[in-house]
């Protein structure tokens, strides 16, 4: 699996802990900013990511902000993407069970470093069940062909 990873300078410290994670798990990665000590607009690193993971060049792509909020709003822009904002465990692996979410969102003014390790780590490892569920992902994706 390869990820491509990015924040604004509201998660920084989330993308480091994540980037560690990763690195222990084995799993191949990609950093896409921001180097930033400065304020930064989030769509700028929201959506080159979510391209990526929609065109094929990543498998799954994970964006911090300080509350997700935003970077969840742009990924799911692109057509294909299926961002989750998730800041609990339960929703880590739901979303992965039920959306097929290829991409995940968190935010750094809601959770901490400890918690946000966990949620990637469930994202990362729990499988799409398909069955009912390939119907209503099926919708989704059928309404973005419009
Ligand atoms: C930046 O101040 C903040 O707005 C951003 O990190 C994010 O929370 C937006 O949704």
């Amino acid at each position: 699996m390869k990820v491509a990873i990015a924040s604004d300078h509201g998660g920084v410290n989330i993308r480091e802990e994540i980037k560690s994670l990763m690195e222990e798990m084995g799993i191949q990665y990609e950093d896409f900013g921001c180097e930033c000590n400065t304020s930064v607009d989030y769509p700028d690193y929201a959506l080159p990511v979510a391209e990526k993971v929609a065109n094929g060049e990543f498998d799954r792509g994970i964006l911090i902000c300080g509350t997700g909020i935003g970077m969840s709003i742009a990924a799911n822009k692109v057509k294909g993407i299926r961002c989750a904002l998730v800041h609990d465990l339960f929703s880590a692996k739901a979303t992965r069970q039920h959306n097929d979410s290829n991409m995940l969102a968190m935010g750094e003014r809601v959770i901490g470093p400890g918690l946000a390790r966990e949620i990637a780590q469930t994202w990362l490892t729990t499988e799409y069940e398909g069955g009912r569920h390939a119907n209503r992902v099926g919708k989704i994706t059928e309404y973005e062909s419009k």
